[in-house]
This record gives structure tokens, sequence and C-alpha cells, in this order.
């Protein structure tokens, strides 16, 4: 199945999930397998999906993987934050400092940058969806948390690793429009070893969503003369929101 109709399967469930009680929520695997291709809860695992209630549940799941080191190492894993009924998701790195005790992604600078961002096309970081590719804390030096200047990229593995999660995020969320925030999103959400000044300026797909490239905020503050640049890709994602 792909990635587009596994997406609007979850769109339907989650549509449906919404009217049903806790007897009917547990046949839906079985329900799914009646409605001609939808997928069944074994086939869901098979294509790398846990088929998980809410994003609650899925947000406990994520405070016990123990599936790379960094979840041994970082204090509080970084879910995600916003509307589960979100019409576009952001889509970030990993958690730095602030991120790791707050427990929420972009709350330190480049998430005050990112509030600055929403707003300017009248979106709040509670009308959107905000997660990052991993989602706990990768650190330079994972013995001393407390250290700042202390964050780095997460590793190919890691963000293999976590990739499970967004994706089951994502589904839940169904959001009509996806926004890789930096060069870290954007290749592990479009397998590409691009930069970000070759994917912008034009809509990509990830599993039937449609997902737009922009500068990741912390790059903003370090060279603001991108800022341009992202004022042009949020209009495009207004102008897209209110057509969709
Ligand atoms: N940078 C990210 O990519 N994500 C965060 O949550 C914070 C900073």
């Amino acid at each position: 199945m792909s990635g587009s109709e596994l997406a609007a399967l979850a769109r339907e469930l989650r549509a449906r999930a919404e009217l049903l009680d806790e007897e009917e929520w547990q046949a839906l695997p079985e329900a799914a397998q009646q409605r001609g291709p939808a997928l069944g809860a074994a086939e869901m695992r098979s294509e790398g999906l846990t088929l998980t209630r809410s994003l609650e549940g899925l947000a406990a799941e994520v405070e016990a993987c123990r599936k790379c080191p960094l979840g041994a190492q970082r204090i509080k894993p970084a879910f995600g934050v916003g509307s589960p009924s979100a019409r576009v998701v952001f889509v970030g790195e990993g958690p730095g400092y602030e991120e790791d005790r707050r427990g929420e992604p972009f709350v330190g600078k480049a998430g005050q940058l990112l509030d600055k961002i929403l707003a300017s096309i009248e979106l709040s970081r509670e009308t959107v969806y905000i997660a990052n590719v991993v989602k706990c804390h990768p650190m330079v030096d994972p013995s001393d948390p407390e250290k700042r200047g202390n964050d780095r990229p997460p590793t190919p593995e890691e963000m293999a690793q976590c990739r499970g999660y967004l994706e089951a995020q994502l589904d839940l969320i169904a959001p009509r429009a996806l926004i890789a925030l930096g060069g870290t999103a954007a290749k592990c959400l479009l397998a590409t070893e691009d930069g970000v000044g070759r994917l912008r300026g034009r809509w990509h797909d990830f599993r039937g969503v449609p997902l737009r490239v922009t500068y990741h905020p912390a790059a903003l503050l370090r060279d603001p003369s991108h800022k341009r640049d992202v004022w042009e890709d949020m209009k495009e994602l207004k102008r897209f929101l209110e057509a969709a």
C-alpha cells in the first residue's frame, strides 16, 4: 500500500474513531479489513506504523522508547505541540537544551522566532502542530546535559529509529500541508542530500501530503538575509491553505 493510501486510511480511521465507542474502536482493524483496500493491524505494523489510538498514546510510547541511546540520555522527550487536527505541521530537527527541559519542541530562541513566523500569517502554536524528526535531545557530550551549546544534529541512525513516530504523528493528524524546517528535516522527509536552497520554492510530496521546505529559524538567527525567502514561503503556505 502506498504512502498516500495509508495516509487516506488514517484520515478515515480518525474521522470514524471520533464516532466510535471503546468496543468499536478495538474492532477498527477488522473493520478496516472489511473495507476493500484498507489496512489491518498486521499490515499496519508491517508498514512500520503502530496503530495507536491517539497522540497521547503515541507520546507515552515515545516516553518509554529506548530504540536509540538518546532515550536514556535526554531529560524529557519533546514529542510535539499544537492542534491534533492542524491543517499544517511544521517539522524541525530535534530538541535542544530548552526543549529537553520543557519537553516541548521549539521553546528556545529559535522557537520564539518560529512563533513570530507563524504569527506573520495568522497562525500560532495552538492552531498548527510542531514536531521534530527526533524526539530526544541529541547531545555532543551526553554525560553533561547541563552544558549549554551541547546540541548536535541527529545521526541518520537516530533519525531512522525515530521516523516511525513522526510518520504515525502525521497519519493521526492528517494535515493538508507539511513544512520542513531546515536541511535535516528535508533530508529525513524527502530522502535527499540537496540543501534548503535547492529544495525550497516548490511543492514536494511526503506520502501524499504536499510538503514545502524552508530555512530553519536557527539558520535565520545566524543569517537574517534568508528572512525574505522564509516570508515568501509563508505567503505561499497561506495561499495554499486558503485554497485547500
Ligand atoms: N530546533 C529544532 O529543530 N527543534 C526544536 O525543537 C528546537 C530547536
